[in-house]
């Protein structure tokens, strides 16, 4: 939440990283600001055009009279403390003006701390939490301490999870950078160092990364030795495995759509790792002994928004071929039920990003209860992966577009070879049987190709609901979560009110909404549940609803009863979520489009969340 970018070095292009920061738009879009350090001046140049702050930042800097600094760095915002405001958009400075700071997280005592540095004659120009960073930085700095000792000395007063990178007038050779949870990540070529939120940022301008380590304060720039805190050199690589052009628009008008197309590769990548060509499992990834897997007696899956609902799907997978029962909630919940955990439990923890804050606290405290953890991220060496005992990586690629498409695909094969996994541990699944389900598994990749190729035939069917303001998506077993992911993704890119529900559950309640102006978008496999979901189909038809079927190829038995019908190729009814998500997808995406809604920046929303 928030993007952060620094560079320092001789002559950098500031338009190079200023692209830097434009590519972590995606962590918040309300407000974007710069602070650049050229001749010993310090510039500042903020803008608060929701969605379009960029553009108006990147036309000021066209503008400049130079073209190259000592430093940047730059900040794009999704509120938490303070409206968009232009006063509100980071970088903020301090009293004297020569302090620029960026910061992403909640001080979550910043009040205290802005309360007392008023009392000393502070004058604060924001609402923020994060300018307190800035008036407490002049006061560490007046008495001629060294930079990162002062940034050090500032943080430890700080309470809350955070990363903070700041530029200072006085030092223009210097750039200062320090974490807690938060992810912020170093890098470098020749001549520059950067800091960054997320690697994307300067994937075309740096040849090396680093892990910025928790709770010390990193030092950028030329002869650092001197400065106290850690330098470059000192920090551990970190191995980023995507290139520059894996975040580039390929021809598409959206990363959405672009996702949604790269599915298929992002669901073979992640799964044909996990398996050789023999299809027996690869279990290095796997740090956790394959005794303690065995001894496992229930798992429970976490996360939140669509790697939740892939969690779901994960439930009946486990539940299916291993025979464990699975638990699975929201992490923002889980961790405050007072859970009960031991060791033969099995925490996994789903985030496409590795960030989310209530996903990585949930799972630590789930470890001081004595269950194993393991990370299901498509982020190498983010703070998900680097907290769990073991990682399975997805092997998506970059995910820019805000609401989540192909790593969801790729979190359920994850998921899927897991669940297989386990079920030839616990002896469930017979060694030929577990080849057989991986194969199975694989072969899906071929089926989502076909199926994401339909995209022209199911906007065809669709055209006469694109007024219609209320959705219910239904579904049974496992297309429930799948319902559930429809129904997300029709809220947050349309901003149409859409409801989950399981199909039998309509008469309990939800059925009374529907009337004429209704659509109910049903999910009908063809499983053992496939005639109770024509029952509720005949309910839904009774009513008056329009009524949109999800349904596989060859299957009629909707003909009569639909109003339109969207195709997906059969398959077995265990993997059929994988194909049965895409329609609702592009549709959730279609009626955005149609009502001139940004499909990658949805509103009020961030790619990553990192604050509970
Ligand atoms: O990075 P994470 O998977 O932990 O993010 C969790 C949710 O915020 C995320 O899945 C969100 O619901 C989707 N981007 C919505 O499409």
């Amino acid at each position: 939440m928030c993007g952060i970018v620094g560079a320092v070095g001789a002559e950098l292009d500031l338009v190079s990283i200023f692209e830097g920061l434009r590519r972590l738009e995606y962590r918040g879009y309300d407000s974007a600001g710069v602070a650049i350090i050229h001749h010993g001046e310090l510039e500042v140049a903020k803008a608060s055009v929701a969605r379009e702050s960029m553009g108006v930042l990147a036309d000021w800097l066209t503008a400049q009279p130079f073209t190259t600094g000592q430093v940047m760095v730059g900040h794009t915002r999704w509120p938490t403390h303070g409206a968009p405001t232009l006063a509100n958009t980071h970088p903020h400075l301090d009293c004297t003006g020569d302090i620029a700071v960026v910061h992403n997280g909640i001080i979550e005592n910043f009040r205290e701390l802005r309360q007392a540095l008023l009392e000393r004659g502070h004058v604060f120009r924001s609402e923020t939490d994060s300018e307190v960073i800035a008036h407490l930085l002049e006061e560490a700095l007046r008495d001629g301490g060294r930079p990162a000792d002062a940034l050090g000395a500032v943080f430890s007063q700080l309470i809350g999870h955070m990363s903070i990178v700041v530029a200072l007038r006085s030092y223009p050779g210097l750039l200062l950078g320090v974490r807690r949870t938060s992810p912020l990540l170093a890098a470098s070529n020749a001549q520059q160092s950067f800091f960054a939120s997320d690697a994307p940022a300067f994937l075309s301008l740096a040849d090396q990364f680093y892990e910025v380590p928790e709770e010390v304060v990193v030092v950028l720039g030329e002869g650092v030795e001197g400065d106290g805190g850690v330098a470059l050199a000192t920090l551990e690589p970190l191995a980023i495995e995507w290139s520059s052009q894996d975040a580039v628009l390929d021809g598409f008008a959206s990363y959405y759509e672009m996702e949604l197309h790269q599915s298929p590769e992002a669901f073979y990548d992640t799964v044909s790792a996990l398996m050789t060509l023999d299809h027996e499992a690869v279990v290095d990834q796997l740090l956790i002994d394959s005794y303690e897997l065995r001894r496992v007696r229930k798992v429970v899956i976490i996360g939140c928004g669509t790697s939740y609902h892939a969690g779901l799907v994960g439930r009946y997978l486990v539940e299916h071929l291993a025979r464990i029962p699975v638990e699975v909630d929201v992490a923002s919940e889980y961790r405050y039920r007072d859970p009960i955990l031991d060791a033969d439990t099995l925490v996994v923890g789903i985030s496409q990003s590795g960030e989310s804050l209530e996903t990585i606290t949930a799972l630590r405290e789930c470890m001081a209860s004595g269950a194993r953890t393991i990370a299901i991220t498509n982020v190498i060496g983010s703070q998900l992966s680097r907290v769990a005992d073991a990682v399975l990586y997805t092997r998506a690629g970059p995910e820019i577009s805000v609401a989540s498409t192909k790593t969801h695909l790729a979190q359920i094969g994850a998921l899927g070879m897991l669940a297989i996994y386990l079920g030839e541990l616990k002896g469930v699944l017979y060694p030929e049987e577990s080849k057989r389900r991986r194969q199975e598994l694989l072969a899906m990749t071929e089926l989502l190709r076909m199926t994401v190729q339909r995209q022209e035939s199911w906007r065809a069917g669709m055209a006469e609901y694109l007024h219609r303001e209320r959705f219910f998506f239904i579904g049974r077993n496992l297309l429930y979560p799948v319902a559930m992911e429809g129904a997300l993704k029709m809220k947050e890119l349309s901003y149409i009110a859409a409801e989950a529900y399981p199909a039998g559950e309509l008469k309990h309640g939800p059925i009374a909404m529907l009337d004429e102006q209704a659509v109910v978008v049903a999910l009908l496999g063809k499983d053992r549940l496939h005639e109770k979901m024509l029952s509720n189909l005949e309910e839904v038809r009774a009513r008056g609803a329009k009524l949109v079927v999800v349904a596989v190829d060859g299957d009629t038995s909707p003909t009569d009863l639909a109003d339109t019908i969207l195709r997906v190729p059969q398959s077995d009814a265990l993997w059929s979520p994988l194909l049965m998500v895409l329609p609702l997808q592009v549709l959730a995406g279609w009626m955005a489009q149609i009502r001139g809604y940004d499909l990658d920046k949805p509103r009020n929303l961030a790619k990553t969340v990192t604050v509970e």
